[in-house]
């Protein structure tokens, strides 16, 4: 698909290292490094032992790490403590987790070791997220981490759905964020000015209850905190079809021109963009999460090779 190749290429030129936690204990990960190793678009980190790993591992765009004779794995488990202490962290609970890949990798990544983190191949998205909420945190100058999609299909203009993977049940003041981050990575990674729908299931007040307003007054926030063009509360058919919205009364650009859905809460947006994946025929890149102070994607446990190879790009582009 046109887009992904286009975005691969931009990634390519990005000089950061990516790591690969699960590429040792997952076969899809494997290969996926694989690929990006021959095919020189990014460089690794992997871990394990020499022997688990065949030529293409041994290039010098590659570092493999065995976790448990790690040099600094000492300090990291100190640093892991100092970080986490007035969380509850004891010593002995930080030298257990910086033995697990996930932890690691984080504290990697923290130190300036790699530039980005991918993985979840194998665990739960709660349990790739958390070590990174906790190490990594969020971006100083923004509120929220959020997992939003990017949905693709050949011949048609690309769309990211927000939130699909993080937030269960944002506020106002969250969505709002939600709709901001979306429209900034809508700039600044695919280069087109964001339309940003804040969906509900009324469309300018034609309907009233508390999940209505929490819409509406989100939409408000966000208008109030950004100059991006948004507009809400909207139904999905108000967003995509420009007489649905002329009739509904949405008179901005939104209206039937949306290219970043932002939906009320984490059941609509994963189940929205499914549905469009499914039924649709669009491709979801993602979850890609926004505003982590550096770069950590979350696989699906479902992902091909294809699809890790394309969250490696997307998590270069966010360096
Ligand atoms: C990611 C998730 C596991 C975090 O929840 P949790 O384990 O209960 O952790 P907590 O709520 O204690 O949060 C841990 C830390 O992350 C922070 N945090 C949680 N969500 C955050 C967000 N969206 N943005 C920024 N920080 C966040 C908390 O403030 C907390 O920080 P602190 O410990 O330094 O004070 C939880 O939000 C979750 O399960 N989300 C749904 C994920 C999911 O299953 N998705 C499936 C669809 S793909």
């Amino acid at each position: 698909m046109k887009i992904v190749e286009e975005l691969k290429k931009r990634a390519k030129k990005i000089d950061a290292t990516i790591i690969l936690p699960e590429a040792n204990i997952d076969k899809r990960v494997y290969l996926a490094g694989k690929e990006i190793l021959d095919k020189k678009i990014s460089k690794l980190i992997v871990f394990g032992n020499l022997n688990e790993y065949d030529e293409s591992f041994k290039s010098k765009d590659c570092t493999i790490i065995d976790i448990l004779k790690y040099g600094d794995l000492d300090k990291f488990a100190n640093d892991l403590y100092e970080l986490r202490r007035a969380k509850g962290m004891t010593i002995e609970k930080a030298r257990e987790l910086i033995r697990r890949p996930d932890y690691f990798s984080m504290m990697l990544l923290r130190a300036g070791i790699a530039d980005g983190v991918v993985a979840g191949a194998t665990w739960s998205t709660a349990d790739t997220l958390r070590p990174a909420l906790q190490v990594i945190k969020t971006k100083s100058d923004k509120p929220i981490v959020t997992g939003i999609m990017l949905m693709v299909k050949e011949s048609a203009e690309p769309f990211v759905f927000a939130d699909v993977s993080l937030i269960e049940n944002p506020t106002s003041e969250n969505l709002s964020d939600i709709a901001i981050s979306s429209a900034e990575f809508v700039e600044k990674v695919l280069g087109v000015d964001p339309k940003v729908a804040m969906l509900s299931y009324s469309t300018k007040g034609s309907a009233s209850s508390e999940m209505v307003d929490k819409v509406r007054i989100a939409t408000e926030m966000a208008n109030k905190k950004s100059n991006y063009l948004i507009d809400g509360e909207m139904q999905v058919d108000s967003a995509l079809d420009k007489a649905t919205a002329k009739k509904k009364g949405v008179s901005s650009e939104v209206g039937g021109n949306a290219n970043v859905l932002v939906f009320p809460d984490l059941n609509a947006g994963n189940i929205g963009y499914k549905l469009v994946a499914r039924l649709g025929g669009y491709t979801a890149i993602g979850p890609i999460m926004l505003n982590f102070n550096k770069p950590v994607n979350d696989l699906s446990r479902g992902s091909n090779v294809e699809e890790i190879i394309n969250t490696i790009c997307i998590t270069k582009l966010l360096v």
